[in-house]
């Protein structure tokens, strides 16, 4: 389904609302174990970008941090959400989930930490690089985790930077 306003075509993928004239606002949820769905929401928020008209490589940067996001959702969690807030100079990235939790962030942050098992493995993932990638790719990061109730990533990423 697509609404248009001004322009823009916005994906509708269970929620989504134009807030205002200036901002977009796209919601996803995503189910744990659901290789299926693998890389839908990132491909959905970056063709809502590229329609818009935001410049390639901060699209990319966006695209990297919300794919890695929802893969870590799919791998390690039971289920989350999603919500990208695109702004006139800015895109927040809200990534939230409900799941094991991570007991040591800083450990978690280390490139080439992995607790991914052996069949997530075998399909291309567990490299231990999509934390380190997302606060490569942010303006800002912030990681948020309790163990045994889940975890929240927001990341914000300038269109002009
Ligand atoms: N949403 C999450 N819930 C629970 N644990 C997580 C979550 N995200 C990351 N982790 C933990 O942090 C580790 C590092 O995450 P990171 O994304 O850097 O690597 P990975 O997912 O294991 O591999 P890659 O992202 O390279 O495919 C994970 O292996 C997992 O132990
Ligand atoms: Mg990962």
């Amino acid at each position: 389904m697509f609404c248009t306003k001004k322009g823009y075509a916005v994906v509708r993928e269970r929620c989504c609302a134009m807030e205002d004239e200036q901002t977009i606002v796209l919601e996803f949820t995503l189910k744990g174990s659901d290789f299926n769905a693998a890389g839908e929401t990132s491909s959905k928020i970056k063709k809502v970008l590229q329609q818009i008209g935001v410049k390639s490589d901060i699209i990319r940067r966006i695209a990297i941090s919300s794919y890695e996001a929802e893969m870590n959702v799919i791998i390690h969690a039971y289920q989350g959400k999603v919500r990208a807030t695109i702004y006139p100079d800015r895109t927040e990235l809200v990534v939230e989930d409900e799941g094991p939790g991570i007991a040591d962030i800083g450990l978690a942050m280390q490139e080439g930490y992995s607790t991914a098992p052996d069949h997530v493995r075998e399909m291309g993932f567990g490299a231990g690089m999509g934390l380190p990638n997302m606060a490569r790719c942010s303006d800002k990061f912030d990681i948020q985790s309790a163990v045994e109730e889940g975890t929240k990533i927001t990341m914000t990423i300038f269109h002009n930077a």
